[in-house]
């Protein structure tokens, strides 16, 4: 039975008031003594927690460490993340029909989706730990990021990518900054199996989102969306809606709210339905909240034009359902055309997107359908990556080029 309940008094392993936490069987560790990803005794899953949750007074600044008072440190191995735009995205809205719809474009992030602003944590905590090798598996967007702050930190990186499945714009950017790219003969599953094996022999330091201080980092998602929508209109969401890869956001969000509440600084009733969608081809996740399990079954063969979330094990899953059922969210499945029509829609509205990230519009549009969604509601949709991600999904969802002469009339001709 999976524990979140994060009262209780400080155990002698905090480090300055932070520890480790199984949340399968409570045992608490410290947590920079060891370089430790799962509880040693039962092999659930960890989670950062603190003596002392903060309230919105005490974050200043800006960007993820504008909110260090609920983070492990002052300060993280930083290239400026987070703080991204909140937007209005008025013809979605209106075809949505709901009270109030904005996108939170993560795309804004320093290397283009949200994961920087869990190496800013992770990539801090592993200098600490005096670690000699960083290491992922990824779809693309994860090994991106781990390779641009592992160079910030000096630290050698590895990644192991699903081979032939990662997008153009990804591969490059883990290229240009250095890393060592292993190209697997397998998905993104088998990836993280081999990475974990690699990283409990001690060979290198494992930054997936089963890495607890990762989803620390991905928590300020979660902050920034409630103070963007209570100082720019005055009220906060009644439900995020976000695509799920392996749950390590929706699991970082639920964390968040959960904070909030036992610092006084949230009432329960307001904290926003964690809604999550999944494509069609790779949904364990839906099909596990669609059956009412707390567990998901793996689904060993996956396929999606999203390859972002292309994935059979959400290796977060324990963390995530319950932040799904307790706030009383749900979880969806849409087809890849949804998905290219959803992201064809957002760049009718400006914003720029890879194909998973148009898979919460998507899901929004069919829960609005479905009638799940109402029209009284306050919905915040996540867009995890940007556009340039995947140029060949971009370019295919778009307009075709026209060849015309190097000449003004031509080109009149040709319009
Ligand atoms: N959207 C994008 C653009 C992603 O890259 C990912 C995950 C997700 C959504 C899913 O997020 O795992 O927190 O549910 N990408 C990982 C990677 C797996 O390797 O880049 P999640």
């Amino acid at each position: 039975m999976t524990d979140l309940s994060l009262g209780g008094s400080t155990p002698a392993v905090a480090d300055d008031g932070v520890w480790l936490a199984c949340v399968e069987c409570g045992d608490t560790i410290a947590p920079f003594d060891d370089v430790v990803y799962e509880c040693p005794d039962c092999g659930g899953l960890l989670e950062a927690r603190y003596d002392e949750y903060p309230t919105f007074d005490e974050f200043a600044g800006d960007g993820v460490w504008r909110y260090a008072a609920a983070l492990p440190f002052p300060e993280g191995v930083s290239i400026r993340e987070g703080n991204t735009p909140l937007y209005d995205v008025p013809e979605i809205k209106a075809e949505a029909d709901v009270a109030d719809l904005r996108v939170k474009h993560e795309g804004a992030n320093p290397t283009g989706s949200f994961k920087d602003r869990g190496m800013t944590v992770g990539v801090k905590v592993a200098d600490r730990l005096g670690v000699d090798r960083l290491a992922c598996a990824s779809t693309g967007n994860t090994s991106a990021a781990l390779a641009a702050y592992g160079a910030r930190a000096n630290t050698p990186v590895l990644v192991l990518l699903p081979a032939g499945k990662v997008a153009a714009g990804k591969v490059a950017q883990a290229a240009l900054h250095g890393a060592r790219i292993c190209e697997v003969d397998g998905n993104f599953d088998d990836c993280l199996d081999v990475v974990s094996e690699l990283a409990d022999r001690g060979e290198a330091y494992l930054l997936n989102s089963l890495n607890p201080f990762r989803l620390e980092g991905q928590k300020t998602i979660g902050l920034e969306i409630l103070e963007q929508s209570r100082d720019a209109h005055g009220n906060l969401p009644d439900r995020i809606v976000l695509p799920v890869g392996n749950a390590g956001n929706t699991a970082a969000l639920y964390k968040c709210f959960r904070e909030l509440v036992e610092a006084g600084e949230l009432d329960e009733a307001d904290v926003p339905k964690l809604t999550g969608v999944q494509a069609e081809g790779a949904a364990p996740m839906v099909e596990a909240v669609e059956e009412g399990r707390d567990y998901v079954q793996r689904w060993d063969d996956v396929e999606t034009r999203a390859t972002a979330i292309r994935i059979g094990n959400p290796v977060n899953a324990p963390k995530a359902l319950p932040g799904i059922y307790d706030t009383g969210g749900t979880a969806v499945a849409v087809s890849d055309e949804k998905i290219t029509e959803a992201q064809r829609m957002l760049a009718e509205d400006g914003v720029g997107v890879e194909p998973a990230s148009a898979a919460s519009v998507a899901g929004l549009l069919k829960l609005r359908e479905r009638g799940d969604i109402t029209a009284d509601e306050r919905v915040v949709c996540l867009t995890t990556g940007h556009l340039l991600k995947d140029p060949e999904a971009a370019a295919e969802a778009g307009g075709d080029t026209t060849p015309v002469p190097a000449d003004a009339d031509g080109v009149l001709d040709a319009l």
